[in-house]
Parts: structure tokens; C-alpha cells; sequence
């Protein structure tokens, strides 16, 4: 069939997207695929029927790609799309409503607060402590993601999400010292963990696209008891938020005790040069082009 690669699109993530979209384009040429870029903030999504195309391999992160909305729409038009359905795909945005899944189901994940116009905010420095993270509940690649040092800094950086109209709760996280972490996902199977050392205070946005000094990890430092509990984590917490066969990236947090906590789950991760799955689906044996192949079939799921 002719497969549509959806890329771009309309979030604060859209760059990072044509990059993914564009990698995974050059992949499925590579391997004899009839594969087109189609980019939905330039043609209508409808348009895909009237061109002639079967299959959408999704790669747009963040809202409207990677939250249910894409998804719903392909469903109604009955186009078959790599990935993660409506309802997975909306959990896994919502940073918020993902923990509470998680911790209905005892799965660790580090402390945290929403906060409103009426948060006492130094009732939430003495829950979370200094410093501590706040960020957006649904947003991608660590936009507006802030590690804050004061309550005065808290208060503020709550304050200028909220003016620029960031969507849906704003969420206060503890800090943890001991380590950012990832693990892949795919088919039910987890790739191996990654650790990743920003020379930045933390992986922001810098760190995961526009640095060249970021360490990765993979095989990871984790010993191997630790290795199997990460992987087990992230498919329980992918399993949990309706993930099912497809191709997800859980991210970790270690405290300094070494203490393995869930951060997010990805239902749309990176696929650029510079992103996590590719790099550890190599250490597995895994080809970038094959991985994109393994991805596709996920369409007739
Ligand atoms: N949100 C980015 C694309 C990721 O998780 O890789
Ligand atoms: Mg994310």
C-alpha cells in the first residue's frame, strides 16, 4: 500500500517531528516502501483518502498527533495508523492522569502536586521539597519543564505557564537525585535501558536535540537485578495505559537511594538522530530501518 508519514503537524513539538518523520521517510524508501511525507498543517488530514493512501505511520508528537486526536480522526476515516490507539494515546499525553493510574496499581512514581491559582505554594515546598521540577501535564520534549530553586521561583514559573496559555494542569514534581533513565518498548519486549547524563541541570529540551554533549548510556549502569525491574516497569506501565503491541518509551527517575520511580510513558517517541529507541533497538541488534519496519506492522494490529 502507500503509506502516508504524518510529520509536523501543529505542536510546540513540530520541529521534532519533521525530524522523526523525516528519518522514518528515508528508513521505508531504504527498504522498498512506498512512503510519502504528508504533513497535516499543510494539507488536510481528509486529503490522505483522496490521494490515494492506505496507511498513516504516525510520527507527530505532542498535541493533536500524539494525544487521541489524530487517532480518532483516522479512525473515522477508517485508515489503519502505526502506534497507539485513541485511548492510549490520550492517557499517555496526560502526565497527571497516568499516575493516578500508576499508583492504582502500586507502580512507583515520584511525588507530585497540581497546582491552581489557589495552591499554597509553600505548602508544596514543604511536601516536595527544593529543589523540584514543575511542568506542563501535557506536553512533549521537556517544553516548559523548569527545575526550580526557590518558592519564590515556583510561584512564578507556575504563573508564566499559566500565561502562555499551557493547556490542561501544571503539575509540581520532586527532584531526584540519582539518575534520568529510559527503556523502550515494543511488541510486549523491552529494549534496554538508557541512561542519560545531561551536562545541563537536567534533559531539557537543549540537551535532548541541540547538544552534542549529552551522555547516553545503553547497556546502562544499572546492575542486572535493576535492569530487569526497569524493563519490567516500563511494560507494566505501558501494559496499564493501553499500549497493547505497540511501540512506546517509558521514562525513570532514580532517587539517591537508587529507588526506581515511573516519570512518563511516551506513545509517540523520537525517532531523529538524537533520540533514545533508535539508539538502544542498535544495542538489541535492532537496525534503525528494521525497527521502522517492526513499527509499521503495528498499522494492522
Ligand atoms: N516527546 C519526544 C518526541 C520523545 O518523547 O521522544
Ligand atoms: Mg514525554
Amino acid at each position: 500500500g502507500k503509506v502516508a508519514v504524518l510529520m509536523g503537524g501543529f505542536s510546540s513539538e513540530r520541529e521534532v517531528s519533521l525530524d522523526s518523520g523525516n528519518a522514518i521517510l528515508t528508513a521505508l524508501k531504504s527498504k522498498g516502501v512506498d512512503a510519502h511525507a504528508f504533513d497535516p498543517a499543510e494539507t488536510e488530514l481528509f486529503e490522505l483518502k483522496n490521494q490515494g493512501f492506505d496507511i498513516a505511520f504516525n510520527t507527530l508528537h505532542g498535541s493533536y498527533g500524539e494525544d487521541g486526536t489524530v487517532q480518532g480522526a483516522l479512525e473515522a476515516l477508517a485508515i489503519p495508523y502505526t502506534g497507539c490507539g485513541v485511548l492510549a494515546s490520550a492517557i499517555g499525553m496526560d502526565k497527571y492522569r497516568s499516575k493516578l493510574l500508576w499508583q492504582a496499581l502500586n507502580l512507583p512514581v515520584p511525588p507530585f502536586v497540581i497546582l491552581t491559582d489557589t495552591s499554597d505554594f509553600t505548602a508544596v515546598e514543604a511536601q516536595l521539597g527544593l529543589p523540584m521540577f514543575i511542568k506542563p501535564a501535557a506536553e512533549g520534549s521537556s517544553v516548559g519543564v523548569y527545575k526550580i530553586k526557590t518558592v519564590g521561583e515556583l510561584q512564578q514559573k507556575y504563573q508564566e505557564l499559566r500565561d502562555q496559555h499551557m493547556h490542561g494542569e501544571i503539575m509540581a514534581e520532586k527532584f531526584m537525585s540519582g539518575g534520568e533513565y529510559t527503556c523502550g518498548v515494543i511488541y510486549r519486549k523491552a529494549f534496554p535501558s538508557i541512561k542519560i547524563i545531561p551536562q545541563n541541570e537536567f534533559y531539557d529540551y537543549e540537551a535532548k536535540y541541540n547538544r552534542d554533549d549529552t551522555i547516553y548510556l545503553c547497556p546502562s549502569d544499572l546492575i542486572p537485578a535493576d535492569e530487569q525491574l526497569m524493563r519490567d516497569l516500563a511494560l507494566k506501565a505501558f501494559e496499564a495505559i493501553g499500549g497493547g503491541n505497540n511501540c512506546g518509551r517509558v521514562d525513570f527517575l532514580r532517587d539517591a537511594d537508587g529507588k526506581i520511580y515511573i516519570l512518563e510513558a511516551n506513545t509517540l517517541p523520537g525517532m531523529t538522530s538524537h533520540s533514545l529507541i533508535p539508539k538502544s533497538a542498535q544495542v538489541a541488534g535492532v537496525a534503525f530501518a528494521d525497527l521502522c519496519i517492526d513499527i509499521l506492522k503495528t498499522a494492522y494490529e
